[in-house]
């Protein structure tokens, strides 16, 4: 089938380059010129694990094939993917504003039958906005459907979501377009689900803000577990092993960041206003959240008192391990806290470094993890990376100034901390003193 995805973000890269690898003929489309010409050199401006080489594999093959020019992009397509981004306006609403341009372009050179579908994050009825755009501007006889398609990519491991998906939401209002998406989907073997367009808009948005709930709600109780001496692991393990809750996103730490759990939360809550109802639930969802990030500082505090003038090391930059993406970053807030504090601060990440270093160009980075804790008076793990479960403890301890580590992801043994001699606190096991 001829495709055309209309932005060539992580989303849309992906989900034109998997298009193409299930072999159908692929045109990714971009406003920026210099990432076009670096696609068409074979380099993805960012990291996820596989994509650069399936990019690469595609184009070779002439699947794959990127232009700027939404005109041309869309020419042969008989379905286009909408999948430029919906960031946050200051309210916490969603920006529709790149939705709304590129639908306008679109409807401006449809040249026959389409399905336009939403593949962007999306409030309910945005696919209403876009069919009235299309409307507007299509040439009279054109005709056109409208779908929601929604994306369940976790960066990191997009490739694998989109190629293995737990399911695949179909948004339609017609057969036609309902049809032409089942074929399209049809050689992942994937359990299907078809919807009306509001409905697949609302899945999206409420399986983003229950995952979030499900973080926030496991970081209360890990909190709850630190007054009352319980341990947050071994609970978590006993109600995840219910079924009906389920194992996965009940890790407690420094709360969720990156470019999706906080901006599709506060849409939700603001869509949800909008329509006439005051998502309580999810506005204590993201307090919890913050908060996370504070009581963090707050442990720092009780080892050290007045953080002004201590040195403090980060141990992850990106707002997850295996991605350089740094957005909404747990570490983000923690420099502003620290910085308020007057602490000195060092940084370190496996991959992150050039991308924070855009948005604090003066902090004190290190690429090697030991050279931040010489002197140190407290190391805090902020990202999951896998290396910082196996540094050499003893090696840090005679390092650093003040033997104490927050570990804001519970990736070290408490066990293993006390026999080492650390001060340690984690998130909902005590704190060792
Ligand atoms: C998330 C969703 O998982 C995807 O299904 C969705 O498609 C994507 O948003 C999107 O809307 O585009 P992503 O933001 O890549 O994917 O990352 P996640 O792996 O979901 O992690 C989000 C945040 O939650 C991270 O900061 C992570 O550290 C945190 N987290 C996750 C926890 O604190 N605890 C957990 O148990 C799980």
């Amino acid at each position: 089938m001829n495709i055309s995805i209309i932005g060539s973000g992580h989303v849309g890269l992906v989900t034109g380059a998997c298009f193409a690898e299930l072999g159908n003929k692929v045109v990714c489309v971009d406003n920026d010129e210099k990432k076009i010409r670096s696609l068409k050199r074979g380099k993805v401006p960012f990291y996820e694990p596989g994509l650069e080489e399936l990019v690469r594999a595609n184009y070779e093959q002439g699947r794959l094939s990127f232009t700027t020019s939404i005109r041309e992009g869309i020419r042969d397509a008989e379905v286009v993917f909408i999948c430029v981004g919906t960031p946050s306006l200051p309210s916490g609403e969603a920006d529709l504003s790149a939705i709304e341009k590129v639908s306008r372009e679109i409807g401006k050179n449809l040249n026959g039958y389409k399905v336009i579908v939403e593949k962007s994050t999306v409030p309910v009825k945005t696919g209403e906005r876009v069919e009235k755009i299309l409307k507007g501007t299509a040439k009279e006889g054109i005709n056109f459907d409208v779908a929601s398609n929604p994306e369940f990519l976790r960066e990191g491991s997009a490739i694998k979501d989109f190629m293995h998906p737990d399911r695949v939401i179909i948004g339609v209002n017609s057969r036609k377009a309902s049809s032409i998406l089942l074929e399209l989907y049809e050689p992942l073997n994937a359990p299907i689900l078809i919807t009306d367009i509001k409905s697949a808009e609302l899945i999206k948005h409420a399986s983003n803000a229950f995952l979030a709930l499900k973080i926030s709600f496991i970081n209360a109780v890990a909190n709850i577990c630190d007054l009352a001496g319980a341990d947050i692991k071994k609970v978590a393990k006993g109600i995840g092993l219910d079924k009906r809750i389920g194992e996965s996103f009940l890790n407690a730490g420094i709360g969720y960041g990156g470019s999706c759990f906080p901006k599709d939360v506060s849409a939700f809550i603001h869509i949800a206003k909008e329509l006439g109802y005051t998502f309580h639930l999810l506005e204590e969802v993201e307090k919890i959240n913050r908060g996370q990030r504070v009581r963090v500082i707050e442990d720092l505090e009780s080892f050290l008192g007045n953080l002004e003038g201590k040195t403090i090391g980060l141990l992850g930059l990106s707002f997850k391990p295996f991605t350089d993406d740094i957005r909404e970053s747990p570490a983000i807030d923690l420099v502003n806290l620290l910085r308020e504090r007057k602490a000195i601060i060092r940084a370190h990440d496996p991959v992150a470094i050039p991308n924070f270093s855009r948005i604090f160009p003066n902090l004190s980075y290190f690429e090697d993890p030991y050279k931040i804790a010489e002197g140190a008076h407290a190391l805090v793990i902020v990202t999951d990376w896998p290396e910082y479960r196996y540094l050499n403890l003893k090696k840090l301890k005679n390092l650093m100034a003040y033997p104490l580590i927050v570990d804001g992801r519970n990736l070290l043994d408490p066990q293993r901390m006390k026999e080492t001699g650390f001060y340690y606190s984690s998130i909902g096991r005590g704190k060792i003193r």
